[in-house]
């Protein structure tokens, strides 16, 4: 059993994107090819997004609108620990204060009550300039948008939406890709829409700020590629990785439909999974349960892996309780929800290929006393 099955997407798509990648070949344009603008033009459509901005990872996708909104030194922008690093590392980057805040200990997001507590004490404490937020639609599953686009309005504070694991969810008829100012997505090969490589996309309505992120991707240059306006990046993605995504998108719709039903197949029988408000479609990214300790979880890692079924823990740390960010000098138990669900929080195979007989299995280990 795969915990991801690629090789059986590939079979469906194989010939077609050979024959795209025959194409670049033949026309040579490596680099912002016409597939990467073909791309781009049909993920906007697909969000109902006036830009969609191609770039080489979701990190980048996320480090860009960051950067044009010139976020640096002294300012303070919040997210959750309970994220891939990268959440938090490009607002370290920048030289700005990732302000942490804990989530909700159903839906893994941020919560927005907490969120509003520590706009609050960073003003009155008077050392960082709040100047945005970053939600993380974590797993697939949107945050509370409504409620974090008013707590951004009150404090006049910006919103990236970090979309890397929910492209193709929605709450109601809204897609994500367009809460908040900005939303950016990572098509690394693990996500429900990947690429044979790195790569993601920046979304927004924003003319303006579409066009900064355009030339930041670009070394900060705009018509003369020689001649640089602002400080940016080599942050395109390749001609091959849009073919692949381009190739990938013609089944996309399917395979989140697909995803829909192991998740609909799975919660019949487990009640201890991440929690799905009414309205909001997950894009399943991953599939994660909660066990009641941390004994408990690796036990039952150990009985999943030793019937040949993989799991992985996303997430073993909390980033407040990383080396990398002890200079935030964050301590145990300042995130009680994070820190809880890191150790005890396990993920299941989860693709659009996997059969109830795999399902079955899965579910009967889990209950097997
Ligand atoms: C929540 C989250 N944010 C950002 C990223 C970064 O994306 P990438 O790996 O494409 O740089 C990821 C990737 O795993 C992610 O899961």
């Amino acid at each position: 059993m795969e915990f991801l099955d690629l090789k059986t997407q590939q079979k469906r798509i194989r010939k077609s994107l050979e024959k795209r990648l025959g194409t670049i070949l033949d026309h040579g344009a490596y680099i912002m090819g016409p597939e990467v603008y073909e791309l781009e033009g049909k993920l906007a459509d697909y969000c109902g997004v006036k830009h969609a901005i191609s770039c080489s990872s979701g990190t980048d996708a996320l480090l860009i609108p960051l950067m044009a909104w010139g976020i640096g030194p002294g300012d303070a922008v919040f997210t959750t620990p309970f994220t891939y690093v990268a959440t938090a590392e490009v607002i370290a980057l920048l030289g700005a204060t990732p302000v942490f805040v804990d989530v909700y200990d159903s839906t893994f997001n941020i919560d927005c009550e907490k969120l509003e507590s520590a706009i609050k004490n960073t003003i009155k404490d008077g050392k960082l300039t709040p100047k945005a937020i970053i939600p993380v639609d974590l797993f697939g599953v949107s945050a509370r948008y409504r409620v974090i686009e008013d707590i951004a309005k009150k404090y006049n504070l910006k919103v990236i939406e970090d979309a890397a694991q929910s492209f193709g969810g929605s709450i109601g008829n809204q897609k994500v890709g367009t809460f908040g100012d900005v939303a950016a997505t990572s098509f690394y090969p693990a996500k429900p829409l990947g690429c044979y490589g790195d790569g993601g996309a920046i979304f927004t309505n924003n003319d303006d700020l579409a066009e900064q992120c355009k030339a930041i991707r670009i070394h900060g240059t705009n018509s003369d590629k020689y001649n640089s306006e602002m400080i940016g990046l080599n942050g395109r993605l390749d001609s091959m990785q849009a073919a692949v995504l381009l190739e990938k998108l013609t089944i996309f719709d399917e395979e989140l439909e697909m995803r829909n039903k192991v998740n609909d197949y799975y919660r019949k029988y487990l009640n201890n999974a991440q929690y799905i408000p009414k309205n909001y479609h997950s894009a399943h990214a991953l599939f994660s349960v909660t066990l009641g300790s941390h004994d408990k979880r690796d036990q039952m890692i150990y009985r999943l892996n030793e019937n040949n079924i993989p799991t992985v823990v996303y997430y073993k740390y909390p980033i407040h309780l990383m080396k990398g960010f002890a200079y935030l000098e964050y301590d145990k138990g300042d995130f009680p929800v994070s820190e809880k669900l890191s150790n005890t929080i396990v993920s299941l195979p989860m693709h659009p290929y996997l059969n109830h007989d795999d399902i079955d299995l899965i579910i009967k280990t889990l209950k097997d006393k």
